[in-house]
């Protein structure tokens, strides 16, 4: 296998998919404890209440360097190189956290035994499933009282749609919680509880039936552990590696982060099982990973630590060949050519400059803001991706400067940030003030809070009557022009000219949607 087959290879880049307080946080820790990139957990971020505290967040925005550093993780981990895509979550939650999404090759989704499925997570995998990225679960927090475990594969597979098989199956729950059993490798895994000890490995088994097991654990336990996994093997189905990897079935892992338990059996599934960089969507053909020639997609972009500067770092995610720092790559939106002098490399704890990555691969790329979303750097070749959607923001507000003076710098500001994917901006075909659409509440303010600081322009944003907005696209061209005149006064343009349908309701949708059945209205752009 050449040098760039086996790197491929053994490249896993992944995400983790959460409600807030499901224990993303811990379990990231825990995976890069297991991983050696930290020594002692607690090394990550802020945690808890005080990360989602708002003054602090907007705190940790201005400061940048943090969310840069953790927005990607690097670490070894059984002879693979995982990459752990941070999706920003909680009340930031917006469309960076959808487009991240795009940037892996699979999932690990976190559960709450005790809550189930909850509405971030539901949205988060709904995103998953436009690209049917593969999802391992690992329900959490066994060492609580939570739901029955059945209930809960039960509530996954018909509340997702997903075909579930457990990985491990857990042996009691709460106080009584004693460990679980690997399905996969026939062991049993004894819960330690001191906190920060590592879980114990019990002998390996033959299988349930093996006695081994009665003399491990109390009588009851072994019987509930044999009577529960025939009743598993009977409702589920086997594990079928395809199935997974198509995004169809989600392997179940339970585990408690915090006591670091079952995070080394979901590290081991994802090294064995987790697909390596897939080949990434282009207008001209896909690229295999495994190319000779370095290819890549910008699919976030970051203002720079100090906001008083204009520099920014857009995340590339390698989609093909040996990257080697030094290397010129052209940047396909403009034809120039661009030499990678100093691209960053994520680390846990540091940003080293990177001397070398392979395709699944994230380098950050300082810039001065003229590398955008979904812009292709190659060695040459006119590509164009197709992988990062562009999704309609579900809230909407207008923006005007606070001194009407300033209407031009707010304008500029606005471009530059919808540019950054910092937010969507509309212009209205009719009427002065611009529209900003995010799909989180929380990025109003921190839309005000830049422009202010980063553009010197103080705004103010007010509530609309809108509803929600769509992109208008058909192959009829008289047709889209026939609805457009029709309805003038709901129409915009985004930041790159494209017309957008502002609709007042769900009706309202609807209803013009009826009117125009030649014309596609578009949650999601490609
Ligand atoms: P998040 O990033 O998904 O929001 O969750 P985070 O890891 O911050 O965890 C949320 C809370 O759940 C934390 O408690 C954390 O300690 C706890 N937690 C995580 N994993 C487990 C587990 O396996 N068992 C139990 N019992 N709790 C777990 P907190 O009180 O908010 O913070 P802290 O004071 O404990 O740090």
């Amino acid at each position: 296998m050449s040098n760039l087959s086996h790197a491929v290879s053994r490249r896993r880049t992944f995400a983790i998919i959460s409600h807030p307080d499901a224990g993303k946080t811990t379990l990231t820790e825990k995976l890069l404890l297991f991983g050696g990139a930290i020594q002692m957990a607690g090394a990550v971020k802020a945690r808890g209440e005080q990360r989602r505290a708002h003054s602090d967040w907007m705190k940790v925005e201005r400061e940048r360097g943090i969310s840069v550093a953790s927005s990607v993780m690097t670490f070894d981990y059984a002879d693979c190189t995982f990459n752990l895509l941070d999706t920003p979550g909680h009340e930031d939650f917006s469309e960076d956290t959808y487009r991240v999404l795009t940037a892996v090759d699979s999932a690990v989704m976190v559960i709450d035994a005790a809550k189930g499925i909850e509405e971030q997570t539901r949205k988060l995998f709904e995103v998953c499933r436009l690209r049917d990225v593969p999802i391992m679960t690992f329900i959490n927090k066994l060492d609580r009282e939570g739901q029955d475990p059945f209930h809960l594969l039960d509530e996954i597979e018909q509340s997702l749609a997903l075909d579930v098989t457990p990985a491990s199956w857990p042996i009691g729950m709460g106080k009584a919680f004693l460990g679980c059993y690997d399905l996969w490798k026939d062991q049993l895994i004894l819960m330690e509880r001191s906190k920060g000890g590592m879980p114990g490995l019990g002998a390996p088994c033959t299988g349930l039936d093996d006695p081994e097991l009665d003399r491990q654990l109390p009588a009851l336990a072994v019987e509930a552990l044999r009577h529960d996994v025939e009743m598993a093997r009977a409702l589920c189905k086997p594990f079928d590696i395809q199935a997974y990897r198509e995004g169809h079935m989600t392997p179940v892992f339970f585990g408690s982060a915090v006591n670091n338990f079952g995070v080394r059996e979901l590290l081991d599934g994802l090294a064995g099982q987790a697909p390596p960089p897939r080949p990434q969507p282009c207008v001209e053909r896909p690229i295999m990973p495994t190319e000779p020639h370095v290819t890549g997609v910008v699919f976030k972009v970051q203002a720079n630590m100090d906001p008083r500067h204009r520099d920014r770092i857009a995340f590339v995610r390698l989609a093909s060949g040996h990257f080697k720092r030094g290397m010129k790559l052209k940047h396909v939106r403009s034809g120039k050519i661009m030499t990678m002098h100093n691209p960053v490399m994520f680390l846990a704890q540091d940003r080293g400059l990177a001397e070398e990555a392979f395709p699944g691969d994230i380098i950050g790329v300082p810039n001065h803001g003229n590398l955008a979303i979904g812009d292709a750097l190659t060695e040459g070749e006119e590509l164009h991706f197709t992988g990062i959607p562009r999704f309609a923001p579900e809230l909407l507000q207008k923006v005007r400067p606070r001194d009407p003076l300033r209407a031009k710098h707010l304008g500029k500001a606005l471009l530059q940030l919808a540019e950054e994917g910092a937010a969507r901006v509309f212009k209205p075909r009719f009427g002065a003030d611009w529209i900003v659409g995010v799909v989180g509440a929380l990025q109003f303010e921190v839309m005000a809070d830049r422009i202010r600081t980063e553009y010197e322009v103080p705004v103010i944003f007010e509530p609309t009557s809108l509803f929600t907005a769509r992109w208008v696209e058909s192959t009829d061209p008289v047709a889209l022009k026939k609805m457009i005149d029709a309805n003038q006064a709901s129409i915009a343009d985004d930041h790159e000219d494209q017309p957008v349908f502002l609709a007042r309701n769900a009706w309202h949708l609807d209803r013009t949607a009826e009117d125009h059945p030649d014309v596609r209205f578009l949650k999601t752009k490609g």
